[in-house]
């Protein structure tokens, strides 16, 4: 028995030391990712048709070593994110030739996973990754204990030394992160709410998106329901640089002084920017 629980302990002891790399290094999963999107390899991948491609082919298109990105691809397909289709030899940075043969021997092809990485995929999250792993967004989460024991404002503020609307209204590009983020989050949801209660939507003429980004989730819904007025209602810098489309009129507004008027208002709140929005909503005459 005691035996027994010694031993449990050392297996228990050696797990951990293993399992600590995982923390150790666990930023490498996502600034690989953001690699891969940043080098449009997912794009890249997506445009062969379902062909698998040589890695020599792949690193040619992209402008890069065989041996540098055969480093990245072993990493993705080690989790999932693409597929090799064949085993290849490896492929070094040694300028053999027998090396020159192992890196056109290696292919690959995407996978469900890599499709989201793809950033014109209809369901791509590749915005989602690239505003998350900004270091504007990430810096905050580096001093997480700071504000636990200081019960200080969230992360982002105390950072920034504001809140993460208005540094991004003083950043355009940070906005633009923002907005194309929020816009793969919308086309996913609201396609998902048409397909799965259609119904919600009958017999409304207008309805007010509150807090709408650019709007791709008005855009969405009026492909699907065309009969109904559009408003999409952010702030000021938001709707400013917002794609116009038929259908869907912009106002800039803040949510927390009043809402426009509509049959029927819809607030989508994501979660995936970690941010938040605090306020009370009064004069609210929509809904
Ligand atoms: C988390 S995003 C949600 C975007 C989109 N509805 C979605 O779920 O994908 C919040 C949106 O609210 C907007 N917002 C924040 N504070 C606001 C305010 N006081 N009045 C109007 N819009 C606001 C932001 O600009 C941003 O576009």
């Amino acid at each position: 028995m005691v035996e027994e629980k010694i031993k449990k302990e050392a297996e228990e002891e050696a797990q951990a030391q293993v399992d600590i790399w995982k923390y150790v290094f666990g930023f490498t999963e996502m600034a690989v990712v953001k690699c891969a999107i940043e080098l449009g390899i997912p794009d890249f991948l997506e445009g062969q048709d379902g062909q698998a491609m040589t890695l020599d082919g792949l690193s040619a298109a992209l402008g890069c070593s065989p041996s540098s990105l055969y480093r990245i691809m072993r990493f993705l397909t080690n989790r999932g994110i693409f597929r090799q289709v064949n085993q290849g030899l490896g492929c070094s940075s040694q300028n053999s030739t027998s090396n020159a043969i192992a890196c056109s021997s290696i292919t690959y092809v995407q996978t469900p996973l890599s499709r989201l990485l793809a950033r014109n995929g209809e369901k791509s999250m590749a915005a989602i990754v690239l505003l998350e792993s900004s270091p504007v967004m990430l810096s905050p989460w580096l001093g997480l204990g700071r504000r636990v024991l200081a019960n200080s404002p969230p992360p982002f503020d105390t950072y920034h030394g504001q809140d993460v609307w208005s540094y991004a209204q003083n950043n355009p590009a940070h906005s633009k992160l923002i907005n194309d983020a929020m816009a793969c989050d919308a086309r996913v949801a609201v396609s998902a709410m048409i397909n799965g209660c259609p119904q919600v939507f009958e017999g409304i003429s207008s309805l007010v998106d509150v807090g709408g980004g650019d709007g791709t989730a008005l855009r969405t819904l009026l492909k699907a329901c065309p009969w109904i007025r559009g408003i999409n209602f952010d702030l000021p810098h938001v709707v400013s640089v917002a794609p116009r489309s038929d259908g869907v009129e912009h106002v800039g507004g803040d949510m927390f002084h009043s809402v426009p008027n509509a049959d029927a208002a819809f607030i989508m709140v994501s979660t995936v920017s970690g941010c938040c929005m605090t306020g009370e909503m009064t004069n609210v005459s929509a809904y």
